[in-house]
């Protein structure tokens, strides 16, 4: 088994007004090299900070800490970052908003060509050859090569970026929210097409989301992430039919099932500050199965292989 992936302790954070925010507050995660992780929590617990850190796009005031491997690179060792050869060969990034990640001056055709040049040194003719050949796996024709970014949908645009990450060649696709800017009915099609693609290609594909209903469907893995921490990670059926953290049960409920009835149950209370230090368990506050042993940061408890919870009452889970 090769792992893509694979963070020890791994901890990213800000400054701001002179104090450190921790955004990511001690991951430990690994991905196996060609299977599909979905990234799932609520808005500001550090999900697009993580896929920062893997696709090397940290700003470079970001304060860094614990490790990060990708393959054989160690690109986070403690405050070190080294991204040299990463960018882009090893990594791509599909970011959420395709309208204004691509540039207006530039032709579909020449965001072929200075993506390739960057990676590959390619010349125009050999990148519009590539192109050619990747556009069709997205369902786009050589039509839009000519084209400007806003003479294009938004769910072609986001095609266009999936293509040009594609075509980097590089192993581990990062998207962040890929179908938050798309109207729903096109959702599914993205997602079924970064599906396809990944499947097709063997890549290591990382989506990150709020949509558990239509990106569930294309994982292996899910890891549920919470105020800077992932408090649950296993695979897909077992994290969705058997959640071992009452957050992950609570956030299930928050989600509508297609063909099933049911009342949806928002999560009362807000996620703690990210600019405290917690003893306790970060979920403490909202969780109403809490007790006293609580108050100590939950231990990694192992359900069974590859499923992994932080809460204290993983392995009885009352809330099953
Ligand atoms: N470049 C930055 N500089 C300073 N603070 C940042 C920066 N990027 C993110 N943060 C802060 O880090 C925290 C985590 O943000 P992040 O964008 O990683 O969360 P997220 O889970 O992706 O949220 P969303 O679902 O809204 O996209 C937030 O409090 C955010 O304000
Ligand atoms: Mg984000």
């Amino acid at each position: 088994m090769v792992l893509a992936i694979v963070m020890e302790n791994l901890k990213v954070g800000y400054i701001i007004e002179d104090e450190v925010f921790w955004a990511v507050k001690g991951v430990d995660l690994v991905v196996e090299e060609g299977t599909t992780l979905c990234i799932i929590g609520e808005s500001g617990c550090g999900k697009s900070t993580l896929a920062s850190a893997i696709t090397g796009i940290l700003p470079p005031y970001a304060l860094t800490d614990g490790k990060l491997k990708l393959f054989d690179h160690v690109v986070i060792n403690g405050q070190l970052r080294n991204y040299n050869g990463i960018r882009g060969k090893i990594t791509a990034y599909i970011p959420q908003n395709p309208g204004t990640s691509l540039n207006p001056f530039l032709t579909v055709e020449e965001h072929f060509y200075y993506v390739l040049r960057s990676n590959f040194k390619s010349d125009r003719e050999f990148s519009k050859k590539i192109a050619m050949e990747i556009l069709p796996k997205v369902n786009l024709d050589s039509s839009v090569l000519e084209k400007y970014p806003h003479e294009l949908s938004g769910g072609m645009q986001q095609r266009v970026i999936i293509a040009l990450a594609l075509a980097t060649n590089a192993q581990i696709l990062v998207a962040d929210e890929p179908t938050s800017f798309i109207d729903a009915h096109l959702r599914l099609q993205i997602i079924e097409l970064l599906g396809r693609l990944q499947r097709e290609f063997k890549k290591t594909l990382i989506v990150i989301t709020h949509d558990l209903l239509t990106t569930s469907t294309i994982c292996d893995y899910i890891a549920i992430m919470y105020a800077g921490k992932i408090m649950e990670v296993g695979p897909r059926e077992k994290v969705l039919r058997n959640p071992r953290h009452p957050y992950t049960k609570m956030l299930l409920e928050t989600t509508p099932i297609l063909g099933v009835k049911k009342r949806l149950k928002p999560i009362p209370g807000e996620p703690p500050s990210l600019g405290k230090e917690y003893q306790a368990c970060l979920f403490l506050d909202r969780c109403p199965y809490k007790s006293k042993e609580c108050y100590s940061d939950p231990q990694i408890q192992v359900i069974e292989n590859s499923h992994f919870s932080k809460c204290w009452k993983a392995l009885e889970a009352p809330w099953l």
